[in-house]
């Protein structure tokens, strides 16, 4: 059934008041990520591409933490807070004081599910719906089932009769292989009704939601369980195993759906890609590498290997190898690395190139220019055409302020310069080797600060005499000075001379 046939449910509620104790952490489980994304963004993602007319999150554990990441990252959800008492049934309660609707389609998932997708969810209203049905179940077969509730169907396995808890089943009933995977469709009027009635007298104390099931069918209800065949998809997080089992499915289902969308990934067991990355077409990512956040990359580029970016650009047919990049912007046909480190604010222009051992922060080189070789690069803009020697610093900071430092176009920066921001080097001007540039170097200027060289001949001869490079130079200068022994007291007296002389 395509979207647009498939029925919208009139709200959402989405479970998150538990305390998730198992995680051990000072972290809200909900908030822990897979993908890029916290797990309870997943499931509220899944719950808005259901289509709802209301959506509402329960919360009660770091209650102000969680609002506070939902109004971050999901800031059309309303929050509904649950009360002291504890139960699933109690937690759909309080989120229905949320609700405005009367009467239609809630659905009601947990915030703990993360691979939960839209599709499921309207196949699941659809089904529903369809069946005119109280309440539909999403259930699934599992090799394991302790732990879960279990349903409970009647002897033909035609009709579901209601759901008992793990703790509450006695040993037939846990025999059961199929459990409620804690994701219904509930018809809205029902619901409240049924919440009404239902009590705590249970091995756990509290207001099962699963109680609605048995209610609804005494009251000679349809009721009906939807199995699913795609078990991780309803899968909670529990602890950080499950967390980390359920994070590598999260990326396995992501690097398919880029594969099949014409994108070559040569080894997904080392790839990881974040659930909003966005790749084009022929674009080729090599072993090791891990795409975060809201990266995006250009058709036929090629990553990697063994590169990292985060919400980074890369044009199309740009090459990143083996580099690591934040918040960066790599024109088409760019080339960089290896081994680059692109920081913050970095944009490199088409057919640019950053390269090995070269770090960049708040750089803008443009096109066509070049940091190829051991440089750092920050707070600067390169123009067009540039080239900066190999082994050039920008010196930014001063200790207590950063500085910018312009390089025109075509510009020709020497090997092992120092640019001392602020400072300007005008379009088609040049460096020196070894140059500290302190003033600005005009336009069309060869600038240069290296004290003139003087060479002070037959040097090795007298200070070396007797190593290799002594014998070397007697032999390159066909003399016999060389072979005499050095004498200590002479050296000393002789490089203090040298030396006064710089
Ligand atoms: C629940 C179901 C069980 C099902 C299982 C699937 C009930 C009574 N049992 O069991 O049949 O097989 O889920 O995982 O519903 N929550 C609240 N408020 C609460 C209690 C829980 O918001 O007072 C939320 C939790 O944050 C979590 C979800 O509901 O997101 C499920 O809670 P959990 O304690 O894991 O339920 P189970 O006992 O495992
Ligand atoms: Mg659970």
């Amino acid at each position: 059934m395509g979207i647009a046939e498939t029925p919208a449910p009139a709200a959402v509620i989405v479970l998150a008041a538990g305390a998730g104790t198992r995680m051990k952490s000072r972290m809200p489980k909900v908030l822990h990520e897979i993908g890029g994304r916290s797990l309870l963004v997943h499931a509220v993602g899944a719950a808005e591409g259901a289509g709802p007319a209301e959506l509402v999150v329960v919360l009660r554990h770091e209650r102000e933490r969680v609002a506070e990441h939902l109004a971050q990252h999901a800031s059309e959800v309303s929050v509904a807070d649950q009360d002291e008492i504890p139960g699933t049934g109690r937690a759909v309660q309080c989120g229905l004081e949320q609700v405005v609707a009367t009467e239609g389609t809630v659905l009601v998932t947990y915030g703990d599910v993360p691979l939960l997708d839209p599709a499921t969810l309207r196949d699941l209203v659809a089904a529903h719906e369809a069946a005119a049905a109280a309440v539909t179940v999403l259930s699934a077969r599992v090799p394991d089932p302790t732990g879960y509730g279990r349903i409970l169907r009647s002897e033909d396995g035609s009709e579901v009769l209601g759901i008992v808890e793990h703790k509450d089943a006695d040993e037939s009933q846990r025999a059961i292989d199929e459990i409620n995977s804690g994701i219904y469709a509930f018809d809205l009027a029902v619901l409240r009704d049924a919440l009404s009635r239902i009590g705590t007298d249970n091995a756990q104390g509290e207001m099962y939601l699963t109680d609605v099931l048995s209610i609804a069918r005494q009251d000679g209800r349809r009721v009906r369980a939807s199995v699913t065949e795609d078990v991780m998809m309803v899968e909670g997080v529990n602890d950080r195993v499950q967390l980390a089992q359920l994070g590598a499915e999260m990326n396995r289902r992501i690097l398919e759906r880029h594969m099949r969308a014409g994108v070559t990934i040569v080894d997904p067991a080392t790839t990881w890609i974040d659930a909003d990355v966005t790749i084009a077409q022929d674009a080729v990512v090599l072993p090791g590498v891990q795409l975060h956040g809201a990266t995006d990359i250009g058709e036929e580029a090629v990553i990697g290997p063994d590169t990292t970016l985060r919400d980074t650009e890369v044009g199309a047919r740009a090459e990143v190898v083996r580099s690591h990049v934040l918040l960066a912007v790599i024109g088409e046909g760019a080339d960089v690395g290896p081994f680059s480190y692109l920081r913050a604010g970095t944009q490199l222009g088409a057919g640019g190139k950053i390269g090995g051992f070269v770090e960049t922060k708040n750089a803008v080189i443009a096109q066509g220019a070049k940091v190829p070789h051991l440089s750092y690069v920050g707070d600067a803009e390169i123009g067009e055409g540039s080239n900066i020697g190999a082994g050039t610093i920008v010196a930014n900071y001063d200790g207590v302020d950063k500085h910018r430092t312009t390089v025109g176009k075509h510009v020709r920066v020497g090997s092992d310069n120092i640019l001392v921001a602020p400072v300007s080097i005008g379009d088609g001007a040049a460096t020196g080797a070894g140059t500290t540039v302190r003033k600005d170097v005009p336009p069309g200027a060869l600038g240069v600060s290296a004290v003139s060289q003087r060479n002070m001949e037959g040097w090795t001869l007298r200070r070396r005499a007797g190593t290799a490079a002594g014998d070397a130079a007697r032999a390159a200068l066909g003399t016999e000075e060389g072979a005499a022994d050095r004498t200590p007291a002479g050296t000393a007296a002789e490089e203090h001379k040298e030396h006064e002389q710089r």
